[in-house]
């Protein structure tokens, strides 16, 4: 249980134990590293990135102690004690009966859609995250998001604007009968805000679920961060362990697909999980075609180490209220300098909303984008739009604004101090003061899906000259 602390600063509860270097670069370096990797930001070279907050996704700090269990890791083909003590530290949070082990969550994805998705087929979520949309789509079923209502007003503050609409999804799984092979549920909702979802909620989809006889799974990538939220604002949670709280989300699911590269603080790793025997053994074959041995997936023995160590660190409650409280900390600081931000602020990552910060570019000319490029060319800080450019293109070909337009600054676990915070503050500040100026932008590049990743742009303002680079 953990003590009140006597002073209003959240430290970090852990010390430096070995540190890697920044590189310092000029905004004309970033200019033109920028132009050069086509206007995307997945297209730099991270050395050319001071502040990386692309993603909280494997790129953690790992503690002593799961560099110590790596020194553990057997990397026997079959049967290692490196899973066994994997496969213990899953089912202690999450006890379900089948665990199939995977090289990241979208292989867990791949694997549970290809068994049980289809043409025909659909597949409601409260918001699915982009790599869950494409593997639905993939094998030809719709995906569908049924978030509450009031998730999507940003100036709302909802404690629990994760929250699957049930309404939405009873009147949905009574329009489809025998077309829902499973509903699932993010935790948190990374694609809405990283809002998160409440235990009530949880209850409610799984009664809707008992009703209609279709299965519930989660998608539990940050389902520490999700409990901690619940620990902290669902009436009646407050003296309960996290831990505890995972339990019972665990045991209102029928499966689960799981990324270890964000919750398990590890920084690479996954695994797909499910009570149901006849769909287990399908993925036990699938895994095999793609990822390996149903006692290691995609994994090293050390990674599965790692990972078993990583999920005892993650539900301790002073690691879990300093996380939360220094992205906090970080949306605070924004809120007061009026940057409009989704609040409140999420578990893993700040979203700002560029739709709003910059009004004079249509969404689809890609708002997020633009701020997303003004934010690494003025102060070198990596983020990711999760808009227009992420969500627009439609599998019919079709383009259409999405929803919203943010840009995520994710943070990465246990990586950045408050002073590199600070900086991010300062940087964004000063880009908000040049908001009217910046350019919109246009695509002359994609792929046929996930194109945020691939895709090329250029600014509209100056297609014709070239960007402008700034003087030295
Ligand atoms: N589901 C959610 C909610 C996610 O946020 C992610 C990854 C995945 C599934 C897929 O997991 O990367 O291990 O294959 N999100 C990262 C992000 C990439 O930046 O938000 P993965």
């Amino acid at each position: 249980m953990m003590l009140p602390m006597p002073f209003r600063t959240i430290i970090e509860p852990f010390r430096i134990h070995s540190v890697e270097p920044l590189r310092m670069t000029t905004q004309v370096e970033r200019e033109r590293a920028v132009r050069a990797a086509g206007y995307n930001l997945f297209g730099l070279r991270s050395e050319d990135v001071l502040i990386d907050l692309l993603t909280d996704s494997g790129t953690g700090a790992m503690s002593r102690d799961q560099w110590a269990a790596i020194q553990h890791g057997d990397e026997s083909y079959a049967g290692s004690p490196s899973w066994f003590r994997f496969l213990d530290s899953v089912q202690e949070l999450f006890p379900f009966k089948h665990i199939i082990p995977t090289h990241q969550g979208r292989a867990a994805e791949k694997i549970l859609f290809t068994a049980v998705a289809g043409p025909g087929k659909a597949v409601p979520n409260n918001t699915h995250f982009d790599t869950t949309r494409a593997n639905v789509e993939f094998t030809g079923a719709e995906a569908v998001d049924l978030v509450v209502a009031g998730g999507d007003d940003l100036s709302a503050s909802h404690s629990f604007g994760g929250n699957m609409d049930i309404e939405r999804l009873d009147a949905f799984l009574r329009a489809h009968p025998g077309s829902v092979p499973v509903v699932f549920v993010t935790v948190t909702n990374n694609s809405h805000g990283g809002q998160p979802v409440s235990l009530a909620n949880l209850r409610d989809v799984r009664e809707v679920c008992d009703r209609h006889g279709v299965p519930l799974f989660l998608d539990a990538c940050r389902f520490a961060e999700n409990a901690w939220f619940i620990h902290e604002r669902e009436p009646g949670q407050q003296s309960r362990e996290v831990r505890d709280i995972v339990r019972e989300m665990a045991s209102l699911a029928d499966g689960m697909t799981m990324s270890a590269k964000k919750d398990g603080l590890a920084n690479i790793g996954g695994w797909l999980a499910m009570n149901d025997d006849e769909i287990a053994t399908q993925c036990r074959n699938l895994l095999i075609l793609t990822e390996g041995f149903p006692t290691y997936g995609g994994l090293a023995g050390r990674d599965l180490e790692a990972i078993a160590q990583g999920l005892h660190e993650v539900v301790e409650h002073d690691y879990l209220q300093y996380r939360i409280r220094s992205t906090g900390y970080l949306g605070d600081a924004l809120v007061r300098l009026g940057v409009p931000i989704v609040q409140p602020t999420g578990g893993h990552a700040v979203y700002i909303d560029a739709r709003r910060l910059l009004p004079h570019i249509s969404p689809l000319e890609y708002p997020g984008q633009a701020l997303a490029i003004a934010l690494y060319e003025t102060g070198g800080i990596r983020s990711c739009e999760l808009g227009t450019v992420m969500f627009g293109r439609h599998p019919d070909g079709s383009e259409q604004p999405a929803d919203m337009d943010l840009v995520r600054l994710a943070i990465p676990r246990r990586t950045y101090t408050q002073s590199h915070m600070d900086y991010v503050v300062e940087v964004c500040g000063e880009v908000a003061t040049q908001a009217a100026d910046l350019p919109g932008y246009r695509i002359v590049e994609e792929p046929p899906m996930l194109r945020h990743f691939t895709a090329r742009f250029e600014p509209i303002s100056s297609a014709e000259e070239g960007p402008p680079i700034t003087p030295t």
